[in-house]
């Protein structure tokens, strides 16, 4: 029996599966940018001091802004009755309480949207039947770690609300930045992993952990990145390589809070320690992991795509080093916490993509594969 095809040959019903996969694979990167979007201007917030200026929590009311003097005064007020304002912004007018405001604001009004964009979609592909199965599941997971997201949010800023704080618990800023990257990597696996069939086969499976393992790496780095900007650990030891006179600080330096697991957090000098150490592997293991593959299968689109993260990893430790020496201006802060979500979809993307040439080789080919059910 004929099958109906497109001028380019492929059958018709393939070519409309075809369309439809690549609708959801667009929605699910234009999320993906949106979470990077938004990742920048929480670090705009946080570098501009900007995180404690909302002192209550309206998820639905919340989005609409104070509209007239008045509503403006009662909200000046009440972070008028806050530690930080007595302990570090006394004094300050209402038109700069304006400036902080409108940036912690854009941030929650930045996370509504991303709500919107995500579930006004899911609804509309689950209703016609285009997503479903384990990938629906997997999306509904997703939407469930963006709910914790905004809940680990307003923990974060009411620690912040304490009485004598005038800044967030680091612990609680790392475990925001990390669930945000943990959203990122879910919607770039998910997307990646919806990349055509026929696409991956072309490629070579790399048939090793490696890529899976640096992208573990990446995230590490940036929770341990996180754990810095909270402790405001990139204001202190600002020399490279060395670090107070010495490539290792003394153990005494190390370790001088006690009992000793506090100074994970707790301890500037092991903070940022921690955070050069794990650059270096990470740089390290991307580097040895282009060089792998590029002597074994080098005209591969998997070794060409961990050349490129490897070149990226190089570029973001840079980018560290000048943020450091230069005790983190905005700029410099801002680029080098938007450029980790960069390398983290990339190794994000590079893991799946090796894994679904892998697995489509052992599976055998393309008229096996299933596309939308394939997470
Ligand atoms: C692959 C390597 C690296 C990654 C993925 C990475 C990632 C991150 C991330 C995600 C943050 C948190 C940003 C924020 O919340 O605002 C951070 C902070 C920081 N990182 Fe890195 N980093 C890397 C290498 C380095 C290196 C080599 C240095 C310096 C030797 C460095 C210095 C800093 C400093 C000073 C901060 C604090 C910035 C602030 O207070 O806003 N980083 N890093």
């Amino acid at each position: 029996m004929a099958v109906a095809a497109s001028p380019e040959g492929m059958p018709l019903a393939r070519l409309s599966q075809t369309r439809t996969l690549s609708a959801v694979r667009t929605w699910l990167y234009a999320l993906a940018a949106l979470v990077v979007l938004m990742v920048a201007v929480g670090g705009a917030t946080r570098l501009t001091g900007s995180g404690l200026s909302i002192t209550e929590w309206k998820p639905v009311t919340g989005a609409i802004p104070p509209l007239t003097e008045q509503a403006w005064m009662a909200e000046f007020e009440k972070y008028r009755q806050i530690s930080q304002y007595e302990l570090v912004n006394k004094g300050m007018t209402l038109s700069e309480f304006k400036v902080i405001y409108g940036w912690e604001w854009g941030h929650r009004q930045l996370g509504r949207l991303l709500g919107l964009v995500f579930f006004l979609p899911l609804v509309w592909f689950w209703a016609r039947g285009i997503v479903r199965g384990r990938l629906a599941l997997t999306l509904l997971a997703i939407g469930a770690l963006g709910g914790l997201q905004a809940a680990v949010g307003w923990i974060m800023v009411a620690s912040g609300l304490e009485p004598g704080m005038t800044a967030v618990a680091p612990i609680k800023l790392t475990l925001h930045l990390t669930i945000a990257s943990i959203i990122l990597a879910c919607l770039v696996w998910v997307a990646a992993g919806l990349k055509e069939r026929s696409d991956s086969l072309r490629e070579m499976s790399i048939g090793s952990r490696a890529p899976r393992v640096l992208a573990a790496l990446i995230l590490l780095q940036i929770a341990l990145g996180g754990l810095v900007a909270g402790s405001k650990a990139g204001l202190t030891y600002n020399t490279w390589p060395l670090m107070d006179g010495a490539l290792v600080p003394s153990a005494s330096a190390l370790f001088v809070v006690r009992p000793w697991i506090e100074n994970f957090v707790d301890n500037v000098v092991l903070v940022q320690f921690n955070h050069r150490m794990v650059a270096y592997a990470v740089v390290a293991f991307a580097l040895w992991h282009a060089w792998s593959l590029s002597r074994t299968e080098a005209a591969s689109q998997a070794a060409r795509r961990a050349r490129a993260l490897a070149g990226l990893t190089v570029a973001q430790m840079a980018l560290g080093i000048v943020t450091l020496l230069l005790a983190v201006p905005l700029w410099a802060g801002l680029a080098h916490q938007v450029f980790a979500m960069a390398v983290l979809a990339m190794a994000v993307a590079h893991a799946r993509l090796s894994r679904s040439s892998q697995a489509s080789k052992e599976k055998g080919g393309l008229q096996e594969a299933a596309p939308f059910s394939a997470v």
